[in-house]
C-alpha cells in the first residue's frame, strides 16, 4: 500500500501520518505548503524523514492526477478542505476545494485506475442538519441528509459523487463523517473549542467554549486509526457512515477536564447553544463493515491530550495563538 494524501498537514493528517510511520510505512502529502506544525508535535526528526511532501492545490486535476501518478500511490486518502467559518465566509472558494478538489481526487482514481485501488475521504457529520423534533434515539447514517451550512451541503455533494464514480466508473471509496475531533494538533474549526479548553488549562489561561449542548467528542488518535482501517479493510462499492465517540452534554466533557485537571474549575466556561448538526449518531453500519473500531474514553482521551500539552508547554513549545 502506499498512500497518499491530500489536507496531509492538517489535524487528522497529521495523526495518520503518525500511524502509518508506526506501521512502517512511509507516507505521501499532498498540500498547498510544508506546514509540518502539527506533525511536529507527533514525529520525531527520523520519523519526519518518512513524510514526503507533494507541493499542490487540491482544485487542479492535473496537478492531483500527476501526483497520484509520480507517487505510485495505490491509496488516496482526501482530507483537504475548507471548514465551517471559511465555506460561510466564501462559498466559491468552498465549493472550489471542497467539491471540485473531491472531483480532482476521483478522476486522478479513474484516469489511473491500474494503479489507485481505493479513495477514502473525509465527509462530515455536517451533513446531518438538527435532528427532526420527534426524532428519538441516534441518527442513522441513511436519512434524509439536511444540512444548514455550505460545508455541509458540500460534504453532501461529495457523499453523492462518489457513489456515482462507483456506478459509473468502478472506483471503491469510503466516506467518514466524524463530529467533533480533539486532541493535540486541533487547532483550527468551528469544533476545535473543546481541544482549545484543554490546552488553555495546560497553559493556566481561562478559555471560554463559546456552545453548549450535545457533543459527540472523537478522540484524534481513534478518528485516524479509523481512516487507516477504511484504507486497509477489505471493501467494495461507495458508502459513506457516520463516526461516534463520546455523546455527552457539555457539562460531562468540562466536568471530565475537571476531574483531570483540578484547576480547570475556575478557568474553562461554556455557553448553551447547540450546534446545529445531530449530535447523537448512530455507527453501527460502520462498526459491522470496518470494525472492531478504537474507542478511546472521553476521560483517557482528555488525560492524554492535556499530558501532552501540559509537557509542550513546560518544554517551551506549546503554541497558544489558536487560543486568542
Ligand atoms: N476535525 C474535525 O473535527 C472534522 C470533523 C468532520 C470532518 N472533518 C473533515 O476532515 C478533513 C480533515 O480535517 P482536519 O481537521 O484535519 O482539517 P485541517 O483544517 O486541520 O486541515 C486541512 C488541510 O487541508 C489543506 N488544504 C486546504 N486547502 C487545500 C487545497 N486547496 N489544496 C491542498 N490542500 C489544502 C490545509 O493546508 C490543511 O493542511 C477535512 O476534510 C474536514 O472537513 C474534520
Amino acid at each position: 500500500m502506499r498512500v497518499l494524501m491530500t489536507g496531509g498537514y492538517g489535524c487528522i493528517g497529521s495523526w495518520v501520518a503518525k500511524q502509518l510511520i508506526d506501521h512502517s510505512q512511509d507516507v505521501w502529502i499532498l498540500d498547498l505548503k510544508e506546514d509540518t506544525h502539527r506533525l511536529d508535535l507527533l514525529l520525531d526528526a527520523d520519523q519526519k524523514e518518512r513524510v514526503h511532501f507533494v507541493p499542490g492545490d487540491v482544485s487542479d486535476p492535473d496537478v492531483v492526477r500527476g501526483a497520484v501518478e509520480r507517487v505510485g500511490a495505490t491509496h488516496l486518502l482526501h482530507l483537504a478542505g475548507l471548514q465551517t467559518p471559511t465555506c460561510r465566509a466564501n462559498p466559491i472558494l468552498g465549493a472550489k476545494v471542497n467539491v471540485i478538489g473531491t472531483l480532482a481526487v476521483f478522476e486522478a482514481a479513474v484516469a489511473l485506475k491500474g494503479q489507485v485501488e481505493r479513495v477514502v475521504y473525509a465527509s462530515s457529520a455536517a451533513v446531518h442538519g438538527p435532528p427532526e423534533a420527534d426524532a428519538t434515539g441516534p441518527v442513522a447514517d441513511e436519512v434524509r441528509l439536511a444540512p444548514l451550512t455550505h460545508y455541509g451541503a458540500f460534504k453532501v455533494c461529495n457523499e453523492l459523487n462518489a457513489k456515482v464514480y462507483w456506478l459509473d466508473q468502478g472506483v471503491t471509496s469510503v466516506g467518514l463523517r466524524p463530529w467533533t475531533v480533539y486532541g493535540v494538533g486541533r487547532d483550527f474549526g468551528m469544533t476545535s473549542e473543546p481541544t482549545k479548553a484543554i490546552k488553555a488549562v495546560a497553559a493556566g489561561r481561562p478559555y471560554r467554549i463559546s456552545y453548549g449542548g450535545l457533543q459527540d467528542l472523537q478522540y484524534v488518535g481513534d478518528v485516524a486509526a479509523t481512516f487507516l482501517r477504511a484504507l486497509t479493510a477489505p471493501f467494495e462499492g461507495a458508502d459513506a457512515f457516520n463516526v461516534r465517540g463520546a455523546v455527552v452534554p457539555i457539562e460531562t466533557f468540562v466536568a471530565t477536564l475537571r476531574e483531570v485537571a483540578p484547576r480547570s474549575a475556575e478557568l474553562v466556561t461554556h455557553g448553551d447553544r447547540q450546534l446545529p448538526i445531530a449530535p447523537d449518531l448512530d455507527d453501527t453500519r460502520l462498526d459491522a463493515r470496518l470494525g472492531p473500531l478504537p474507542r478511546t474514553s472521553l476521560q483517557d482521551g482528555i488525560l492524554e491530550t492535556f499530558r501532552r500539552f501540559a509537557s509542550l508547554h513546560e518544554e517551551g513549545r506549546l503554541d497558544l495563538s489558536d487560543l486568542s
